[in-house]
């Protein structure tokens, strides 16, 4: 059966009809042109479909379509600024050999982001248990977790740089 939903894509209305049916995987793929979001399993076990949805990390695999009517979805194409200028976590995971294959890349990224999100300072262990639903069969996930690790870091230091500059100016 199928039925209208509207829903915020990456910061953009969409109102379109689906069948009851659909995965989010399959609409934001097949009908909505969204490739960056990458089919592994189709059943719930590797999180390369990951997306978020109203802030959460979904499999979008196993989440009807349907049920983002009146949601906000955020996509790997979201993630960039509006200039093109990549999210630090983009950044990070080039920077630091997060990425060989790049499959598994952006629901590792959309992952991570929800952890930062929630926990701007998170332990190793934390990004452990935030990535135990995505699986990277290339990089050992050694280098994925050092690349979410460099932006804590970075965001840490520009805070004690913001800091200081108060502080030297008082
Ligand atoms: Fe959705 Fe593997 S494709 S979890
Ligand atoms: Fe290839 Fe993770 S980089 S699956």
């Amino acid at each position: 059966m199928s039925r209208e939903i509207k829903f915020i894509l990456n910061g953009n209305p969409i109102c379109i009809a689906i069948e009851e049916h659909w995965t989010l995987l399959y609409l934001l793929r097949e009908k909505l042109g969204l490739t960056g979001t990458k089919e592994g399993c189709g059943r719930g076990e590797c999180g390369a479909c990951t997306v978020l949805v109203d802030g959460l990390a979904v499999n979008s695999c196993l989440y009807f379509a349907v049920e983002t009517d009146g949601k906000n979805i955020l996509t790997i194409e979201g993630l960039a600024a509006e200039d093109g200028s990549l999210h630090p976590l983009q950044k990070s995971f080039i920077e630091n050999g997060g990425i060989q294959c790049g499959f598994c890349t952006p629901g590792m990224i959309l992952s991570a982001k929800a952890l930062l999100d929630e926990n701007p300072r998170p332990t190793e262990t934390d990004i452990k248990q935030a990535l135990a639903g995505n699986l990277c069969r290339c990089t050992g996930y050694v280098q994925i977790i050092e690349s979410i690790e460099a932006v804590v870091d970075k965001r840490i230091e520009d805070i004690n740089v913001v800091v200081r500059e108060t502080g030297d100016s008082d």
